[in-house]
Parts: structure tokens; C-alpha cells; sequence
């Protein structure tokens, strides 16, 4: 076991500690009370075929159950079977399906239709590992069919059940990131009832749908209250966790490693406040993102020989600017760095002074040999910078 599935199991645990078996048990049979009392009576779950319980799964995904009722009723009576599916004109499946959008699900329904026909002789598997095989089936729809039409018992975690769990377990990943989906497939595994996994999961969508809604819960009618973590603790409102990306911003700039005449290259200290504050890098040129763009995909595009390069924009107004600089016109190489909301895309472009330069220096500005770099407080991207120019043999 690796360090993070040590660290993961150790959370697992933390979560389920005090769900004793006593308490699990008594937990499926008050969930599954509520459930036979006031499930929604809903026309996929007059039968457990798994062609029409994934039917009604898909649509669910994209669509309010009020909304899905008369599209699933039409579907199941054009298309009785999964051979019926499998075969329907293309037409035909995109009118059953107008209205409900995302026609790609419906694709992949008649490519999974056929599957199930030809390669898996007319039954759908009956795992939810093997119904992953199909196209268009993914974790949640596997453990949903899996759960409910063969009993497995697989956890089925969409958003609702996500926002249910959070609460009762006071999970506090955030639901945004796809890396914490097995957090909710451990916990409900923990709890899940294996004789009746299908109504168990089915109850979680009911109650994330009726009492365990985003806003105002109603945790005054829940059947879950003594069993719930952030209810005792007056936190529900606080979950699910759910961050907001942060907006990344793209950065292009070009660094121009200078060589004089005596091996020194030239360092720039940056200003004193903001980003990387006083710390030494190549001279960084900004550009804009097209004509990085540009300049990066004639280089990509173009064989060694550097006079291929057709568009010399950006190195034309370098070059302008330093006259007394003789350009490489490929560049030598190129590095990305993210910080926590900037990201800098770097080509890296090499050019030797011409012998006669009096060269000019500051206190923010120096000539210095490679092997002294390492008395400049450098930052990331420009260690990175000297990578590449070491690998490709200009630095020593
Ligand atoms: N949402 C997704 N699947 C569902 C189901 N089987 N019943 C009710 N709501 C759902």
C-alpha cells in the first residue's frame, strides 16, 4: 500500500468509526422503513429489467424526474428491447430523444445496445464492473443497474447522493474534484444494504430530492436526523464542500538568454514587491498569447535547420531592440510553471553579443558566468530555464 492509500484508509475510518454494526444496522432498517413509506411511485421502478432501468437512468442524468416520465414511457414502447435499440433507425432515436439534448447519450445507448446484442449474446452483464464495458456506462449508471436490477451491492454516487452523504458523514472533500468520488463509494459501501442495495440507493435519491435538498433541508422530517453528523453539529448548511476553480491566468513571455563574449549571461533582479519580488531571472519579454502561438508552432512545425522559420515577428522586434545581439532564430526550448493562479508559458531564446558591446549594468541588472548562478536567489520557472539550456548544452 502506498502512502496515500495509508492516508486514505485512515480517513475512511475516521468517517465510519463510531457506524458500529448495531448502528448500521439499525440505520438500513430506518432508511428502508422511510423508504417503503413514502418512495415516489415512478414507472422504471415497476420492474428490475436492466434495459429499462437504464433507460430511465440515463435520461435521469440530464433531466428532472417530472420531465422524464412521458419521454421514458414513449422510449420503452418504441423501443420494447435492447434489440429493438440496437437496430432502431437513427431518426427514429433522435425524435424519442428531442427535447431531452445531449443527443450523444443517445448514441452511445444504440453503440451499448449493440454491444449488449452481439458481443454479450442479447443479457446485459450483471456486475457493475462488467456493465462499465458498455458504452456510455460509467461508475454511477453501472452501480445504479448493478444495484438495482442484480443486487449488487454498488454504490450509485451522483450529486444528490454525494450532497446526503456529506451531510450524514460530514465529508468535507470537495465534490468538485472527480478524485473524491471513492470517499462516497467507501462510506456508502460501509453502509449499503446487501439485501436490498437498489432500494437503499434509490431512498438516498428520494431523500436528496424531497427532505435533503441544496438549499433548506428539511431536517425536521428527515428519517436520517440521530443518525446525522452535521445536523448534530448544526453544520449541514455547510455541505456538500463544493470550491470554485480558481480562474487560471496564461502568461507568454519569451526569456532571452544573452551570452557575452566572455561566457557571462545577463540577469535581471525583478522589482522589489508582486510576484518572484527580487528575484533573479533571464530578461523575460512578454508577448502576446497569438504570437507565442505562432512562434511556438513554426518552431514545432519546422525541421532543425533554423532558416525555416517563416514568421520571425517576435524575434524581429528583439532583435530591433538589440542590435547588438546575434539571434538563434529556433528557440532552445520551452518551460510552463503554475502558480497558484498564474500560469507562465516560457520559450527560451539564445543569442551572442557581438564583441565590440560596452555593456551597461545596474544594481538590479548583472553579467554573470552559469557556475555563479547559484548565488542568485533564482526562482522556479528560471531553474527551470537553466534545465534546458544545460541539456541542450549551453550552459556548462
Ligand atoms: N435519479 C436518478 N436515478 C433515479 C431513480 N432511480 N429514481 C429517482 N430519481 C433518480
Amino acid at each position: 500500500m502506498n502512502k496515500q492509500q495509508v492516508k486514505f484508509n485512515a480517513e475512511i475510518e475516521n468517517y465510519t468509526r463510531d457506524w458500529t454494526p448495531e448502528k448500521v444496522a439499525a440505520f438500513r432498517s430506518d432508511f428502508l422503513s422511510w423508504y417503503d413509506e413514502e418512495k415516489r411511485t415512478l414507472p422504471w421502478r415497476i420492474n428490475q429489467e436492466p434495459y429499462s432501468v437504464w433507460v430511465s437512468e440515463i435520461m435521469l442524468q440530464q433531466t428532472q424526474v417530472a420531465t422524464v416520465i412521458p419521454y421514458y414511457e414513449r422510449f420503452l414502447e418504441w423501443f420494447p428491447t435492447v434489440e429493438d435499440l440496437a437496430y432502431a433507425p437513427e431518426d427514429k432515436l433522435l425524435k424519442a430523444w428531442e427535447g431531452l439534448g445531449y443527443y450523444s447519450r443517445v448514441r452511445n445507448m444504440q453503440v451499448a445496445a449493440r454491444q449488449v446484442v452481439e458481443d454479450f449474446g442479447g443479457e446485459f452483464p450483471t456486475t457493475a464492473e462488467g456493465l462499465k464495458q458498455l458504452k456510455g456506462i460509467g461508475p454511477y449508471t453501472a452501480g445504479a443497474i448493478a444495484s438495482i436490477s442484480f443486487k449488487e451491492a454498488a454504490p450509485a454516487v451522483d450529486g444528490n447522493v454525494m450532497r446526503v452523504f456529506s451531510r450524514l458523514f460530514g465529508i468535507d472533500e470537495d465534490i468538485a474534484k472527480p478524485s473524491t468520488l471513492k470517499y462516497f463509494d467507501a462510506v456508502v459501501r460501509h453502509v449499503i444494504n446487501p439485501e436490498r442495495p437498489g432500494d437503499m440507493n434509490q431512498a438516498t435519491m428520494d431523500l436528496g430530492s424531497s427532505i435533503c435538498t441544496p438549499t433548506k433541508p428539511q431536517c425536521e422530517e428527515c428519517p436520517l436526523q440521530s443518525y446525522c453528523l452535521t445536523y448534530q453539529q448544526g453544520t449541514q448548511a455547510n455541505y456538500p464542500v463544493k470550491l470554485k476553480k480558481i480562474k487560471v491566468t496564461h502568461k507568454y513571455y519569451l526569456a532571452l538568454a544573452k551570452e557575452n563574449t566572455e561566457g557571462l549571461f545577463e540577469m535581471i533582479q525583478r522589482p522589489s514587491e508582486g510576484l518572484l519580488a527580487n528575484l533573479w531571472t533571464f530578461p523575460l519579454v512578454e508577448v502576446s498569447e497569438s504570437e507565442y502561438n505562432t512562434y511556438h508552432n513554426e518552431w514545432q512545425t519546422s525541421e532543425s535547420d533554423d532558416t525555416r522559420l517563416q514568421n520571425e515577428s517576435l524575434l524581429t522586434k528583439v532583435q530591433a531592440e538589440m542590435p547588438e545581439v546575434v539571434w538563434q532564430k529556433q528557440p532552445v526550448g520551452e518551460i510552463t510553471h503554475v502558480f497558484s493562479h498564474l500560469k507562465w508559458h516560457v520559450l527560451i531564446v539564445y543569442g551572442h553579443q557581438r564583441a565590440s558591446v560596452i555593456q551597461e549594468t545596474n544594481e538590479r541588472q548583472l553579467w554573470l558566468a552559469p557556475d555563479r548562478f547559484k548565488e542568485l536567489a533564482l526562482p522556479k520557472p528560471q531553474e527551470k530555464i537553466n534545465q534546458v539550456l544545460k541539456k541542450a548544452r549551453y550552459l556548462d
